[in-house]
């Protein structure tokens, strides 16, 4: 009996020692399979020189020893230079005629070493991130000759984190920011945070919440912000704080905010100044303004730019800069909020201070599933624009949907908005190549937590490095990323690799196939957003309904953005008008954003728009399970809890994929009048039934 009791826990204590939690990321380091490529891979990494003690080039090394030790089982030695070959060369040369920007690296082979060299030490930490990834997934060091440089100056996470420790949008526990403990207690996650993102050339996070509390601009609090910002420094990584526009107010005491009023200007200026004696790398300020309630300029009859630019003065003499969020609209009944943030800004171009970025969100309403790029990108050519997209998944299966953003992230990247003719696409406009701006920024709205793997669903941790990876080059393939993540994280085995891989580049369009067909939006839970309420008539503002956007009638589906109730679509170029604006042409994932169209209406598809509709909801919830069989197939080749987590998941999406199919056809079914075609079987359920699911989540 005791024999079988030490046997079982001695099984328990294993299995609790080498199950994976996900804490490690995909910096797992864990030894490689194949002793044949450890071998090679270890008599080319058998030393590491390092020609300067730069605290950058320290996590540099320290890296290359912890990951080179994980993965081959035996650490480099480290050496000031290199007397012999076989190993790695860290060179910082910051005079190199290389054309390579600051941040840029070569990895390259020279005299049997591998050189790894930049003109900045983060360039070099970069290079030795990207080195061990060619470890971690694989790939030959032969003939080493790789250039890389990053297409975006700044990239960057924004948390929604509030002083509180909840956090806004966020589905992994609580903010991983321990405000209570700090300056004295330093959490160890920060520092796997920063090598995290410094894996993937992240330089910049702003650590509180849009909707800011002024408490962040205390005393008290910068010194902890200033310990937070030493952690991450040595990754390079710069901290921004979101600031609340009232702060002249609740913490100057002071009898206005107005920003033209000079005893505020100078309230900003010593604040900001404060700010550089804690931290004097100090990367800047991120506003929300006049947007949802928060405090702008135009409570005082200023404008968004006479907010900034006053901001943009107190950080004249420091190299940070101010971030501006274009996330502005009215509650009009009448009016089309996909107009809105161009509207309030379009009269601004031109006047914003050259230290000014205006972050717009990738899609003009609000980070849903599929939306077409914001009408702002390529309108502004005398303003600095950043592309602010969700990581966290917001209204994308929050922590229960296995949702796989890159394609959608690369979908608004890549559209072409022909301002400068051709070829002129999102991109071009955010990385400040299209109009000449020498600033360019990229943030991703973060999904971290305090869940042991940071992130909620195993697979929201793809997310977070996709975002990094097309922030650092959006050329990427969401493939490629997709291919990278899973042998760093999950598998080596090709089989299951490309299993996996196949799982991810599906997800999205299966997501948006059960939630957000045909280019319908802003159908959710009111609030918290979660699950379908299609039928939501009335809200705080007219602009947070269902109906607001679907415009179901007894005619048909979808919002006319063409001229005649909204001229939306005249805010795009000529050609992009011409690709979306008539239902016969418009592509079948944008129809719904751009017409109303007849329930009866044939499409491209050969279907009716309602026959359509209705097989694009059943479809997606048979992909959901064809994702769960797809998942079942890699078991063998997956820790054991993180396999369970995901399978759990997947149920759980199977169930909620059923419960949007539901909603929506039962509900746009009172509008079209028709039945459910065949061979569709209809829900089993009644839309009263349905209904009282999404009750459940008001109560109190
Ligand atoms: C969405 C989200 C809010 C958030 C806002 C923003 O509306 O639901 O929680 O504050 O975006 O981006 O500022």
């Amino acid at each position: 009996m005791k024999k079988i009791f030490s046997i079982v826990s001695f099984l328990f204590l294993a299995s609790a020692v080498f199950a994976d939690d996900g804490s490690r990321l995909w910096l797992k380091y864990d030894l490689l399979p194949d002793g044949q490529q450890r071998e090679a891979y270890t008599k080319m990494t058998q030393f590491v020189a390092a020609n300067s003690s730069h605290p950058t080039i320290k996590v540099a090394v320290q890296e290359l020893e912890m990951g080179l030790k994980g993965l081959l089982g035996k650490a480099p030695v480290l050496v000031q230079t290199a007397t012999k070959s076989g190993g790695i060369i860290l060179n910082v040369a910051p005079n190199s005629p290389s054309n390579l920007p600051q941040d840029g690296f070569e990895l390259f082979s020279e005299k049997g070493n591998i050189v790894i060299s930049s003109k900045s030490e983060a360039g070099v930490l970069y290079g030795a991130f990207e080195l061990l990834r060619y470890l971690q997934t694989g790939k030959s060091l032969v003939n080493l000759s790789v250039k890389s440089s990053p297409k975006i100056k700044l990239r960057m996470l924004n948390h929604w984190d509030n002083a509180n420790g909840t956090v806004e949008r966020g589905y992994a526990g609580s903010s991983m920011w321990k405000w209570t403990e700090l300056p004295f207690r330093i959490d160890p996650r920060y520092i796997t945070y920063a090598r995290a993102n410094a894996s993937l050339g992240i330089n910049a996070t702003s650590i509180n919440n849009v909707n800011a509390s002024s408490r962040f601009l205390t005393e008290e609090y910068l010194e902890k912000i200033k310990v937070v910002a030493d952690v991450l420094r040595p990754y390079g990584i710069k901290v921004f704080i979101s600031v609340n526009f009232r702060s002249p107010r609740t913490l100057g005491g002071l009898k206005t905010s107005d920003p033209l009023d000079p005893e505020v200007r100078k309230w900003w200026n010593e604040k900001t100044k404060e700010i550089h004696r804690y931290i004097p790398d100090f990367g800047g300020y991120l506003v929300k303004a006049n947007s949802e309630g928060e405090p702008g300029p135009q409570d005082y009859g200023r404008t968004h730019a006479d907010g900034a630019n006053m901001l943009a003065e107190a950080m004249r003499p420091y190299s940070g800069i101010v971030i501006w969020r274009a996330f502005v609209y009215n509650a009009d009944p009448n009016g089309d909020r996909f107009k809105e943030g161009y509207a309030q800004f379009k009269p601004l171009d031109g006047t914003f201070d050259p230290k000014v970025i205006v972050q717009v969100k990738n899609g003009p309403i609000d980070f849903m599933p599929r939306e077409p790029f914001h009408p702002m990108f390529g309108a502004f050519p005398k303003t600095t624009l950043g592309m602010e997209f969700q990581i966290t998944q917001e209204y994308l299966g929050q922590s229960t949907h296995l949702t796989y953003l890159a394609p959608m992230f690369k979908e608004c990247l890549d559209t072409d908005t022909y301002v400068k003719g051709k070829g002129t696409t999102v991109a071009k406009i955010v990385d400040g190549s299209a109009e000449n701006h020498s600033l360019s920024l990229m943030a991703g709205v973060a999904n971290t937590g305090s869940d042991a793997n940071w992130c909620g669903h195993p697979f929201n941790q793809s997310n977070w490095y996709a975002f990094g990876r097309l922030a650092w080059d959006y050329t990427l393939s969401s493939e490629q990323i997709a291919e990278e993540w899973t042998r760093m994280t999950l598998t080596q085995k090709p089989q299951s690799v490309q299993k996996i891989t196949d799982i991810m580049l599906k997800s999205h369009p299966i997501y948006v196939s059960y939630t957000y067909p045909l280019g319908t939006s802003h159908m959710m839970g009111e609030g918290h957003h979660y699950g379908p309420e299609p039928w939501l008539t009335k809200a705080a503002r007219p602009d947070w309904t269902s109906i607001y956007y679907h415009r179901a009638d007894s005619i048909g589906l979808g919002f006319d953005r063409t001229g005649k109730v909204s001229n939306a679509l005249q805010l795009y170029s000529p050609e992009v008008q011409q690709l979306w604006g008539s239902p016969e042409k418009c592509p079948l994932d944008y129809l719904l954003w751009f017409h109303h169209v007849p329930w009866t209406q044939k499409l491209s598809t050969g279907r009716s728009l309602w026959d359509e509709l209705c097989h694009r909801y059943y479809d997606g919830v048979g992909q959901v399970r064809k994702l769960q069989s797809a998942w079942e197939s890699v078991k063998a080749d997956i820790d054991k809890e993180t396999f369970e987590d995901v399978k759990g998941r997947l149920k759980i999406q199977e169930k909620e994929a059923l419960w949007w199919r539901d909603a929506c056809v039962l509900y746009f079914g009172e509008f079209s009048k028709l039945p459910i075609p065949k061979p569709l079987v209809p829900p089993t359920r009644t839309l009263d039934e349905v209904k009282k699911l999404t009750e459940i989540y008001h109560l109190r």
